[in-house]
């Protein structure tokens, strides 16, 4: 079959790769892509959802997959299913999920889901009465889509009032900060799963771990996520029927009733506290980083999952991972997050010695293609990749590869997977 996919990151990249080495796949296009995507198909750059759909149904695409959270937002998926098309992805009302987090915590009450207490408003005197009853640290939340910076979590309420000062008056987040969530800090473990859906059933990927700061111990500025690792031990069968019966089946029988049905990529973020699972945030799309880990370790063929779960055949599908471990490690530009960094060529060392790098692999990000030269020219730039039979094989093979890539400026953690190797 022919594919498409919708993005240009590291998380499309590793969705490319998978595909790559299905047999079932034919032509493999990428919208837009990335310098490095060239290589595993072409680049189409086309802007419009209209007439990206039309291109998808003169080229015989017969699957597409949407990466990030935009395109869902932007409602990429009905446009594509009114004209027919396969679409693997949430549709505009389900990604309200993501969309809104005022939507969301009030999804979350109204199916008694456990998640954080709090209060939604555009009103700062009922978010200021709120922020008196709760403890320190406050979380504070704009209600859109921020790129991952909409969190505050504040250390004093005073600072709590000014960040909910700030985002009402439009000055931190434009429209996305209108509305807010101020909500009690959860103290835990954090833990990212994955859910593939089709509206009616579902199949559970290995549980992921990110590391958002940006340095080593978990410590400076939140960032997309400086990388991640799979399965992760903090989670044991108990654990997962917990989430299963209180939080994956009552979401998406919530969503059904909404008349939202949730297809695509749920992405659940939950906070363990005291082995309870609590729901800090969904999303309706693969993480990124953790999409770089899950793809790989999947056995099952990528476009048949995907297709299956696009046309509502799920409940045709065993799905397989290999009984490995994987870790991605994310190299980042000299000024991420903060501000962009000049572009810096990206060379890779000959490999000497094979054996050494086996099982790894790169996945590229924030990558651009000039004069037939690779350069870094985003904030996330590349992931090193490492796959063993334990973590501990899988870092020292994800770090063995970090050894090889330059360009200038390079940042990486040397930490990514810590707490599991603690255990
Ligand atoms: P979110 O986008 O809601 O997942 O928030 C981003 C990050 O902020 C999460 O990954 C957590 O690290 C942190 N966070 C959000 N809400 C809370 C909370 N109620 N308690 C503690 N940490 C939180
Ligand atoms: N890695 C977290 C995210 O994609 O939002």
């Amino acid at each position: 079959m022919n594919v498409m996919v919708i993005g240009s990151g590291g998380r499309e990249y590793s969705i490319g790769l998978a595909l790559k080495k299905d047999s079932n796949v034919n032509k493999l296009f990428f919208a837009p892509g990335n310098g490095a995507t060239t290589h595993l198909g072409e680049n189409i750059d086309i802007k419009n959802y209209d007439e990206l759909a039309d291109f998808a149904k003169e080229q015989g695409i017969d699957l597409t997959i949407v990466g990030p959270e935009n395109a869902l937002v932007d409602g990429v998926v009905d446009i594509f299913k009114d004209k027919g098309l396969v679409i693997f992805g949430a549709s505009k009302a389900a990604a309200r999920l993501e969309g809104s987090k005022i939507f969301m915590k009030n999804f979350l009450s109204r199916y008694h889901i456990p998640t954080a207490k709090f209060i939604e408003t555009t009103n700062s005197q009922k978010a200021f009465d709120f922020i008196e009853t709760l403890n320190l640290p406050i979380v504070v939340k704009a209600d859109g889509l921020c790129a991952g910076k909409g969190v505050i979590i504040a250390q004093s309420k005073e600072e709590a009032k000014e960040a909910v000062t700030d985002m009402l008056s439009g000055k931190s987040f434009g429209e996305a900060g209108l509305g807010v969530v101020v909500e009690e800090f959860l103290d835990g473990y954090e833990l990212s799963l994955f859910v593939i859906c089709d509206g009616n059933d579902y199949k559970i990927l290995p549980a992921a771990q990110d590391h958002k700061r940006l340095l080593d111990n978990d410590i400076g500025p939140n960032t997309g996520g400086m990388g991640a690792y799979a399965p992760t031990p903090l989670i044991d069968d108990i654990l997962y029927k917990k989430v299963e019966e209180r939080v994956i089946k009552p979401t998406l029988e919530g969503m059904k009733k909404e008349n939202s049905p949730f297809e695509g990529v749920l992405f659940i973020g939950l906070m363990i506290v005291k082995n309870e699972p609590i729901v800090l945030e969904y999303n309706v799309r693969f993480g990124d980083p953790e999409c770089e880990i899950l793809m790989p370790l999947l056995k099952t063929p990528a476009s048949e999952l995907f297709y299956k779960a696009a046309t509502r055949n799920l409940n045709k599908l065993t799905i397989e991972f290999y009984n490995k471990y994987a870790i991605a490690v994310v190299m980042a530009s000299e000024n991420y997050p903060y501000s962009n960094s000049k572009p810096a060529e990206i060379i890779v060392d000959k490999t000497v010695h094979e054996l050494q790098l086996e099982g790894t692999h790169i996945s590229y990000a924030g990558v651009s293609l000039i004069d037939e030269k690779l350069y870094a020219t985003g904030g996330r730039v590349l992931l090193c990749v490492g796959l063993g039979d334990s973590i501990k094989e899988a870092r020292d093979k994800a770090y063995m590869l970090c050894g090889q890539v330059h360009f200038a400026g390079k940042q990486f953690r040397k930490d990514i997977a810590y707490q599991a190797l603690k255990q």
